[in-house]
């Protein structure tokens, strides 16, 4: 088995009574497939909440709260089996473990989301056939024969689904992108527009073209208050929210939320400086040689500070006065480096702006990178952390190594709650996995794609249709 390549699907039985909250979000796949109740039932308790943020009050009911949160958030059982399985060459876009699915289950409002637009099942032909003039599937089929929809429809007899790529074109144009859209348009069942950077920044929202299904999320650049725009006004189908996006951006409201739905994040400080004079302190925070504070909760060094900008890479490591000092200084990958250790650094913490502070968690060097798409599937790849030495591995065709990666039962409950509990069904997220056992996510980054993967690139397709 090429585990390399391979991804997981979880079953999700459908023989309970219907989910509670999102749980419908955790079990549909394709309204094409059936309209059975969602089942509901407990999930991995493992997907525990140590290390999580004291203040988080969710974070505090320990393994009994993180069990009914994540029930909140999906009610499904935990995927099942704890390897990947090889999945057999898949029919034209089509996934082969999909599992019966949720027409119409009912789904509890949730606080984060994009104002009228939906985020539910992954499929972005189930939901578009259904979105199109609010038809049921029944309607929609009596109406095929209407004049209206005759120009419309696809090699199956049904309407073509309108999909709008709303995204900056180093992404929108990218290989995996291509690669998945050109899988989508093979079916015959999508007409798909990509909108391109003049459109998308130098038109109003109001006149980008109106789409069924929306694939659209933020990048540099990216107007994401114009997209949220765009999406209440035409309440498109969303494979990933947008106004969630904008939590996304800010390290806090990440780890607020990862917290709040009982995932494992390092034990951290947030230190604030909204509103506060330039290098002013809030109120409560101490530094003293080997560690820093706040109101009371201690992180000592080694430890990792972090702008509160999720687009800032500039991550600081702090080493201890046992451990020589000296501070390792992550960024933006610039040729073959991505880290560099200032040994003359006094230690002394940044005070330009907001900044978390976190344990470092020895891993043995590696970073997890997971890459969901719904709540049931995800994609795992290991690469040399930047904190190691710097330097980054590189194939012969110049592509950071990546090591094959089985995700555990804890860590599939884990990609599901995030794909969840952000509303992004394509995202990709990091995994420290810890040498104690447990795993700990440090980072979201919303959409992302799996690079270089064609199985990867059929499930995605498979799952999106
Ligand atoms: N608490 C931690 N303990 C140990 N290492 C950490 C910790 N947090 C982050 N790291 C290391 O620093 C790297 C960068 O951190 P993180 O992923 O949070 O930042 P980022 O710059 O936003 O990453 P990305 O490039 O994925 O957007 C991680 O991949 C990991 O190797
Ligand atoms: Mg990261």
């Amino acid at each position: 088995m090429d585990q390399r390549r391979a991804g997981w699907e979880g079953e999700f039985p459908g023989d309970g009574p219907p989910g509670a909250g999102l749980g419908a979000e955790g079990r549909e796949i394709s309204l094409r497939e059936g309209m059975d109740a969602p089942g509901a039932g407990s999930i991995a308790s493992d997907s525990a909440t140590e290390g999580a943020e004291p203040a988080a009050p969710a974070a505090a009911g320990g393994a009994g709260a993180s069990r009914f949160r994540a029930e909140a958030l999906g009610g499904g059982p935990a995927p099942r089996g704890d390897s990947t399985p090889e999945a057999p060459p898949p029919a034209p876009g089509r996934p082969q473990t999909a599992s019966p699915v949720v027409g119409h289950a009912p789904r509890a409002s949730f606080a984060w989301g994009t104002p009228g637009a939906r985020a539910g099942s992954t499929s972005l032909q189930g939901r578009g056939l259904a979105h199109r003039r609010n038809l049921s599937r029944a309607e929609m089929r009596r109406s095929q024969s209407s004049q209206e929809l005759r120009g419309a429809l696809g090699a199956d007899g049904l309407p073509r689904v309108k999909v709008a790529i709303c995204a900056m074109s180093k992404k929108s144009q990218s290989k995996p992108m291509r690669a998945i859209l050109e899988r989508l348009r093979a079916t015959g069942e999508f007409e798909i527009e990509v909108f391109s950077d003049d459109l998308i920044l130098g038109q109003p929202q109001e006149a980008w073209p109106e789409c069924d299904c929306l694939v659209s999320f933020f990048s540099s650049g990216f107007p994401l208050a114009k997209a949220v725009a765009y999406a209440a006004r035409v309440r498109p189908y969303l494979i990933n929210d947008l106004a969630v996006q904008a939590d996304l951006l800010d390290r806090r409201r990440v780890y607020r939320r990862l917290a709040e739905v009982g995932i494992p994040v390092p034990k951290h400080i947030v230190v604030s400086r909204d509103g506060l004079a330039p290098g002013e302190d809030p109120p409560g925070f101490v530094e003293e040689e080997d560690f820093v504070e706040l109101g009371g909760q201690r992180i000592l060094k080694p430890f990792v500070e972090k702008p509160v900008s999720g687009e800032d890479h500039n991550i600081h490591i702090y080493y201890p006065h046992s451990m020589g000092g000296g501070v390792k200084k992550l960024f933006r990958k610039i040729a073959n480096k991505s880290a560099e250790f200032d040994a003359d650094h006094p230690g002394t913490v940044r005070r330009d702006g907001s900044y978390i502070y976190e344990a470092f968690m020895t891993t043995g060097g590696t970073d997890v990178k997971v890459y969901t798409v719904g709540p049931r599937y995800a994609h795992a790849e290991a690469r040399k952390s930047p904190v190691v030495d710097g330097k980054v591995l590189r194939t012969a065709e110049g592509k950071e190594v990546r090591f094959p990666v089985l995700l555990s039962p804890s860590e599939k409950e884990i990609a599901r709650i995030v794909s969840l509990a952000f509303q992004q069904k394509v995202c990709g997220f990091d995994l420290l996995r810890s040498d104690k056992g447990r795993s700990y996510v440090c980072d979201v980054n919303g959409w992302s794609f799996v690079k270089s993967s064609t199985k990867y690139y059929d499930d995605c397709a498979g799952i999106l249709r």
